[in-house]
């Protein structure tokens, strides 16, 4: 039983309520109320407001303001766009997906609330290619919607239009940045735009859009609800509310969580997810917020899991993807499959991310197959230190974090890895 408990979901209301996937559920339980309230009782200027006060950030990696965001919009050029992000590609995570499965509805309605707040008439949902399931799914729960009348025209005699259309990506990590997946969205090849300017100003078609993220945009409807006081009882004073965090590797109960913010990560491994796998194997480390972190070890188990206590250690919460590893793994084999990850997914389009990972997986690679050579960490960190701020957009310093990471907390097994090969 979790120590510090969760009062109550606010994105994965299918714990509690069996079955609200199902439209007549989801009404059952207050759904599209909100939209209706919001639409037919509140200015745009009103929700922006409510949201900006909930504290609510941007579940997608950076925990950037929503509220802030969305009132970055221009009012007077138009058309707007609102995206939804739905790529969710970074390796270990997976609680995107269990709330478009399991609680479509709020995501749905959290859609219409906030194309409406930020004057969009139009939203896509851009969801990774492999994802065939979720797109067809969620292809099928805006049908039943919209034969309600809930999305579509008119939304509840307002004169208020909103049409929600799905889009898959055809799988590249990249896509999931905002700008590369506006490019794909424009159906061109999906390669990151040089900002400024930022979407809110010049986004899709070069008209103002908001790029938000499944997570985010599904807490919108129980801050409508509830208000922004209630929504901040939960987590800490600057990361409000809850978070979906998927953990994997070596923990007994591998899976989605919704945890409030601010619980220490030793919480969440030990009370949450029950604790290391096999006694006799201790924790070696923890890639706490996707590939893309760097990685935290047993003395970090007492930090509280929020955007800014992460930053302050030097690595990120970031999309909620925790993957905690044993004594059983060799910190040479971790390191080379992040940074394979990092040089199949690189788009190419600048030097120091497409050669750069291509090097440092040539070095890992030979370290790992018995070759490596004396000087092999130098390098591996001297290519690290050519690549870090100055890559066209994050991917490329991601890839960084596993050679910086391992060398910061594992120098005497990597070293030991290349004396072993003489
Ligand atoms: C390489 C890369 C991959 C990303 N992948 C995702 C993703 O799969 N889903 C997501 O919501 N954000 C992803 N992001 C973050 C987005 O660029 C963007 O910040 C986010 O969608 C904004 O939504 P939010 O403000 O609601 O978090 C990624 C960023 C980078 C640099
Ligand atoms: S850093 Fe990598 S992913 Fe980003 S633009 Fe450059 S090549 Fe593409």
């Amino acid at each position: 039983m979790p120590k510090t408990e969760l009062k109550e979901y606010i994105v994965m209301r299918n714990r509690e309520i069996e079955n609200i996937r199902d439209l007549d559920v989801y009404l059952a339980n207050g759904g599209y109320e909100m939209a209706k309230k919001a639409l037919t009782s509140m200015t745009p200027a009103a929700i922006i407001d409510e949201v900006k006060k909930s504290g609510l950030r941007g579940r997608g990696g950076a925990g950037f303001p929503t509220g802030v965001k969305w009132s970055f919009v221009p009012k007077e050029l138009n058309p707007k766009y609102l995206v939804v992000n739905a790529d969710e590609s970074e390796p270990g995570t997976f609680n995107n997906h269990e709330i478009i499965d399991e609680n479509p509805h709020q995501l749905l309605e959290g859609i219409v609330i906030s194309a409406f707040a930020i004057g969009a008439n139009v939203a896509y949902i851009y969801i990774r290619g492999e994802f065939a399931y979720g797109a067809r799914f969620l292809e099928q729960k805006i049908a039943e919607a919209r034969e309600r009348g809930l999305i579509g025209k008119n939304l509840f005699g307002t004169g208020y239009d909103v049409e929600i259309y799905v889009h898959r990506g055809a799988g590249a990590y990249i896509c999931g940045e905002e700008t590369a997946l506006l490019e794909s969205l424009e159906g061109k090849i999906g390669q990151p735009r040089l900002k400024p300017p930022f979407p809110a100003v010049a986004g899709l078609y070069a008209k103002p859009t908001v790029v938000n993220n499944v997570e985010t945009l599904t807490n919108v409807p129980r801050i409508i609800e509830k208000g922004a006081d209630w929504f901040r009882s939960f987590g800490t004073e600057k990361s409000p509310g809850t978070k979906a965090v998927s953990i994997s590797g070596h923990v007994k109960n591998p899976g989605n969580y919704e945890i409030p913010l601010g619980i220490t990560i030793r919480e969440f491994i030990f009370d949450w997810a029950g604790g290391m796998r096999d006694p006799n194997l201790p924790l070696k480390f923890i890639i706490p917020g996707g590939a893309s972190s760097n990685w935290l070890t047993e003395q970090h188990l007492d930090l509280p899991m929020t955007w800014d206590d992460m930053a302050a250690a030097g690595t990120m919460l970031g999309s909620g993807a925790m993957v905690v590893l044993d004594t059983s793994v060799p910190v040479v084999r971790a390191a080379l499959k992040v940074d394979e990850f990092f040089k199949h997914e690189s788009c190419g389009k600048c030097s120091p991310c497409r050669e750069g990972t291509h090097f440092l997986v040539k070095v890992w690679e030979r370290i790992d197959e018995g070759h490596g050579r004396v000087g092999d960490i130098e390098l591996l960190a001297d290519v690290g230190k050519q690549m870090l701020g100055k890559c066209f957009c994050p991917l490329g310093d991601s890839s960084v974090s596993a050679v910086n990471s391992a060398i910061k907390f594992f120098r005497p097994e990597l070293d030991a890895a290349i004396d072993a090969q003489h």
